[in-house]
């Protein structure tokens, strides 16, 4: 007999994140300096963060890009799944965010590993295409605009390559259970079904946290 209904979700992922996560000093600086600035706490979850940890190792990845710094949490994840000479650019569209966080990679270290970019999305994965192709992308910002990314994607992620996109199940609301932006829901619910039906990418929905899409670039 099953005893799956008396389980919670978070429940197991505390039990998750009890074995399996440990945050070094520059994700707890992180967490901290993001509080003290009153940035809102949207970063993804430390299991979310490990989950994208190991699927950057698993394909060796050396060249990423995430969309969406905020205080450079995810960004800390991906750079901790890099070889020494791996490269991140991270996308941020307000300034002083982008200002702050940039800093704040200066003086831990990474500011070699990190670079953080300050500008629109689309017009910086313009600009940087010519950069690529790129072993792995991070989406983390307005959904509506994951469609367009994930056109960027295609061309830009070599095959054998990562795309991911945070907040798969946007709070439950791509079953209906909450409300949210209906505008973004849309372009989240665009973007996953595209993932699901290209036949250039082998795709699925990782169920950590708020869920991670995540397809290979065949
Ligand atoms: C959910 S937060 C990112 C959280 C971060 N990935 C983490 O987990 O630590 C989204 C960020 O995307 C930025 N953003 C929103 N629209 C953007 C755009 N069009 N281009 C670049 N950045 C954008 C916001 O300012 C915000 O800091």
């Amino acid at each position: 007999m099953s005893h799956w209904n008396e389980v919670t979700q978070d429940a197991l992922d505390q039990y998750v994140r009890d074995l399996f996560v440990s945050e070094d000093d520059v994700l707890q600086s992180i967490q901290t300096e993001s509080r003290s600035q009153g940035l809102p706490q949207i970063h993804i979850r430390p299991e979310e963060g490990l989950m994208i940890q190991f699927l950057l190792t698993a394909i060796g990845a050396r060249h990423v890009v995430e969309i969406g710094t905020l205080g450079g949490y995810s960004s800390a994840w991906i750079a901790r799944a890099l070889p020494p000479d791996g490269h991140l650019i991270t996308i941020e569209n307000d300034p002083g965010r982008a200002r702050s966080v940039d800093a704040f990679f200066e003086r831990v270290g990474l500011g070699e590993r990190i670079e953080v970019m300050n500008g629109l999305a689309p017009a910086c994965l313009e600009t940087i295409a010519s950069r690529g192709p790129f072993d792995a992308i991070f989406m983390d910002a307005p959904k509506d605009d994951y469609p367009a990314y994930l056109e960027w994607s295609l061309d830009n992620i070599r095959s054998g390559g990562l795309i991911m996109a945070h907040n798969a199940f946007w709070g439950g609301a791509v079953v209906g259970a909450a409300w949210r932006d209906e505008h973004q829901l849309q372009g989240l619910l665009s973007f996953t079904r595209s993932v699901a039906y290209d036949k250039r990418l082998l795709g699925t929905i990782i169920p950590v946290g708020d869920g991670i899409v995540a397809a290979i670039r065949l």
